[in-house]
């Protein structure tokens, strides 16, 4: 029997793409053909513990592609994908749906900012400052377009675009801000989300009056990332001496933990906020649990998070956690199609793992370890499981269970 770093290797093995001089790794050959910004960190990440040469071609690759303002895009498109593929990620393909995007080759909007961490994964396991120096820049240029076109006031929270832009296409976090009721098919979501992508190709990538407009949200998922990403850059910029960088990036991280946690209510929940309406977003999702990722609890606040929010089997404490919704709420869906709104995906469960080892809950850790590596020993690398039966959903051959390598 082979073991899961086999297994893994042999999957990213064989879902990886070598064209224009990079490397890098489709998420599923058969549902998603192209090149994506944080599934590529994950790769870098899950490669790290297999061959620390190609974890370092993946990022290179997932940063190669900048828009003109410095925003790294969600998707590059390499290749025309294969016959008889259904690729997802076409209908987000902004020169499809509108030139006056003016990007050929690249969506136009980005996904959560966990490059810098992935950058110093890779450095923490294989020192090379001369990778760092190569991709600083470029990391550099996308957190300035960040703060630039993304915040409402200096070193302030970021907002996003599109719900997409989350890495949770449809969370029902966005429900309200796309104006949807909370019952709607998978297909009246992605209507929505394209019509979205219209309405901003419209504003020629005016984010701070046209876009904020159509949908703004000040994520927490995004943000609690990007807080993270400040720390490492500012690492970064140490180890590179450039001192005034790392000032700036030591300001803005301290303003963004501050303006972070105070978003947290009584310590335990935490809503992102709907700019374009004025709104905190209330809806119960996984996202809770990334201030534990992020460390902005106290310890007695995560105590009772773990144990009367997680560990509680009428919220998120299923056979195979964890839900990405609340089992309580409205929205929780555990259906073949329901993707963000409830099923289980690797990411948030190496997100939670990460968390709880950070507050020193390393049991319960291993336990999301061990459950998540019987979910791939069950069902094999889909991109959702069903959080009770552990059926495997959506794609097959779907590289983020590869994430349990990283769990140690
Ligand atoms: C789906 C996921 C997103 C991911 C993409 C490629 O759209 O929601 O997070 O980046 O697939 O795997």
């Amino acid at each position: 029997m082979q073991s899961l770093r086999e297994d893994v290797a042999e999957l990213m093995q064989q879902n990886r793409r070598i064209t224009h001089g990079y490397q890098y790794t489709l998420p599923s050959p058969e549902l998603y053909p192209f090149q994506w910004l944080w599934d590529s960190c994950f790769h870098a990440i899950i490669l790290t513990h297999i061959d620390d040469e190609a974890a370092k071609a993946e990022l290179r690759a997932a940063c190669s592609q900048p828009l003109v303002s410095g925003m790294l895009p969600h998707i590059i498109y390499w290749e025309e994908p294969p016959v008889g593929a259904t690729p997802w990620g076409r209908e987000l393909r902004g020169d499809v749906i509108n030139a006056s995007w003016g990007v050929d080759g690249t969506s136009a909007i980005t996904q959560p900012p966990i490059m810098a961490r992935t950058l110093a994964t890779i450095h923490k396991r294989s020192p090379d400052l001369d990778f760092v120096r190569e991709l600083y820049p470029t990391l550099c240029r996308h957190h300035e377009y960040l703060e630039q076109s993304r915040t409402r006031e200096p070193n302030g929270l970021v907002f996003i675009v599109n719900p997409d832009e989350s890495g949770e296409d449809n969370s029902p976090r966005f429900d309200a801000p796309l104006g949807l009721p909370v019952e709607h098919t998978a297909s009246e979501n992605l209507a929505e989300r394209i019509r979205l992508m219209q309405a901003n190709a419209a504003c020629n990538f005016d984010t701070r009056t046209c876009m904020t407009k159509h949908f703004a949200v000040v994520d927490i998922g995004f943000n609690v990332i990007y807080l993270e990403s400040l720390g490492y850059m500012r690492e970064f910029a140490t180890l590179l001496d450039r001192s005034k960088d790392a000032i700036r990036f030591a300001a803005r991280e301290s303003a963004v933990r501050r303006k972070l946690s105070a978003q947290l209510s009584d310590g335990l929940e935490w809503y992102s906020y709907d700019v374009t309406n004025g709104r905190y977003i209330t809806v119960d999702t996984w996202n809770r649990f990334l201030p534990l990722y992020g460390g902005l609890l106290s310890d007695e606040a995560a105590d009772r998070l773990v144990h009367e929010v997680l560990c509680d089997t009428e919220q998120y404490w299923t056979p195979f956690p964890l839900p990405t919704v609340a089992k309580h709420e409205t929205a929780y869906n555990t259906a073949d199609d329901a993707f963000w709104r409830g099923l289980v995906w690797m990411a948030p469960n190496w997100f939670l793992y990460h968390g709880l080892r950070r507050y020193g809950y390393v049991d319960l850790a291993e336990t999301i370890r061990q459950k998540s590596y019987a979910l791939i020993e069950q069902s094999g690398f889909r991109e959702q499981y069903h959080t009770v039966t552990g059926e495997g959903l959506g794609a097959h051959d779907f590289t983020w269970g590869g994430l349990v390598l990283d769990m140690e």
